[in-house]
């Protein structure tokens, strides 16, 4: 995304090292404001302040139904079938589909379902971190906060382990992939062909294969009659994986770093390993793992923030601006692992909310609780200002996350 009318990147470097001094000023003189939208190749309005997000997301004349908007928003008529597919899941679909969609898989994620997992979670994560034991220098971001949430949405759908690298490749290819192009838009279709083929493969072993993941279940529902039809199937699984491997690895992976920036919280929490609760909210208000919302348009003209926004106009609600809104969070700039109140809208709000809300508290809080336990002296083995953040306007997180774990050793005297 480019600013319209300043001379601001969204997509650079320097803005996604740190994007909240500009997200303050727009909330201060500019809330609603238009960008180019990179792939789009047109506008769209971002929104900033929280009060008016909280509207936006609650306003049914805001539809995210990406197949809609692509063809009655002015866009492109026909949309070729492995974008179509990727593009019609329950986040970018209306109801009754979306509820519909919804439906199917919500029971899995429940809180009490998610705290039967806890246990399974515990010892993924001390496994994990038992591997680091008597290491110097550990890039924290592969080694921890992504291989936790890898394997445990791919142990809850029923990935086999041979298979689970492979899934990362497609997304690193999605999600980071070359600037928009013909070239972009040629190797992201032959990408997202490989990516179908790979997942009709899970689902055909499901089929085959039944266990007790939700790939099997939702083959059965799809047996059962038109529930879900094999499109929607592919489009479920897709959804949930990318969900599940690249939203919680961000919780992670920037929390960590929001603590290493504030080494009082980090100490805090050691000492009060009680507070994991509280301090998992404030990771997700301040760090931002989505930073905003999926493209809506406007299905009707519509108000946002006083703003007349026309029939077809597109919208992005910045959720991490809002929760940095100093109209509703006191000091709002500053990390505070026990804030509360904490109205933070890091799952989004709506019929959209987060379906995966309970398992991401739940991963968040056993991997940072354990890790701060275990390694209470980590700290960035490279300076500051060269930690690298991935290309990714939607997804805010980290490329690499190099931690030394122990202590820093203090110089000895030559005179010893
Ligand atoms: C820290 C981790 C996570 C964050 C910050 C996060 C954030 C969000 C946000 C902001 C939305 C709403 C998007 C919108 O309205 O445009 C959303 C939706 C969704 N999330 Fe998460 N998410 C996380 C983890 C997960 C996990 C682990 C899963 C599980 C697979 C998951 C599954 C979903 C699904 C399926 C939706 C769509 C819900 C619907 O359309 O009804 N998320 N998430």
């Amino acid at each position: 995304m480019t600013q319209a009318n300043e001379a601001i990147d969204m997509q650079g470097p320097e803005f996604r090292a740190d994007p909240y001094p500009f997200y303050a000023r727009m909330r201060r003189e500019t809330p609603i404001f238009k960008v180019k939208v990179s792939g789009f190749g047109r506008e769209a309005w971002v929104v900033t302040r929280y009060d008016d997000i909280v509207g936006a997301l609650k306003e049914p004349k805001l539809s995210s139904d990406m197949v809609r908007l692509r063809t009655e928003g002015g866009g492109a008529r026909w949309i070729p079938r492995p974008f179509r597919i990727l593009a019609k899941t329950m986040v970018t679909t209306d109801d009754p589909d979306h509820a519909r969609l919804r439906n199917l898989v919500h029971k899995g994620f429940t809180p009490s379902m998610v705290e039967r997992m806890s246990g399974r979670v515990q010892e993924i994560t001390d496994e994990l971190l038992t591997k680091l034991e008597g290491r110097d220098t550990v890039n924290l971001l592969e080694e921890f906060a992504l291989a936790l949430p890898m394997i445990v949405i791919s142990e809850m759908l029923g990935v086999p382990e041979g298979q689970r690298a492979k899934f990362r490749r497609f997304m690193l290819h999605l999600l980071d992939g070359p600037p928009p192009s013909m070239w972009r838009l040629i190797s992201g279709m032959a990408n997202n062909i490989r990516m179908i083929r790979y997942l009709d493969g899970l689902i055909n072993l499901r089929r085959t294969e039944p266990d007790d993941g939700l790939i099997t279940a939702l083959v059965a529902a799809e047996q059962s009659g038109d529930r879900l039809s094999q499109d929607e199937l592919v489009g479920m699984v897709f959804l949930l994986l990318l969900a599940g491997h690249e939203t919680t690895v961000n919780l992670i992976g920037n929390g960590v770093l929001a603590l290493l920036d504030n080494r009082d919280q980090l100490d805090r929490l050691h000492e009060h390993p009680e507070l994991i609760k509280p301090a998992i909210e404030e990771l997700l208000r301040h760090t931002n793992p989505v930073q905003h919302s999926v493209i809506r348009f406007a299905t009707e003209e519509i108000e946002i923030g006083g703003m007349p926004i026309a029939k077809s106009d597109r919208v992005i609600l910045m959720l991490a601006a809002a929760n940095r809104d100093e109209a509703v969070f006191a000091n709002s700039e500053t990390l505070d692992i026990a804030r509360d109140p904490n109205r933070h809208l890091g799952f989004g709000l709506g019929i959209h909310f987060c379906l995966g809300a309970p398992l991401a508290r739940m991963e968040g809080a056993i991997a940072l609780n354990a890790l701060v336990q275990k390694f209470p002296d980590m700290r960035l083995a490279v300076p500051r200002d060269k930690v690298k953040w991935r290309p990714n306007s939607l997804l805010r997180g980290l490329a690499e996350l190099p931690i030394k774990l122990g202590p820093e050793k203090k110089e000895r005297s030559l005179a010893a």
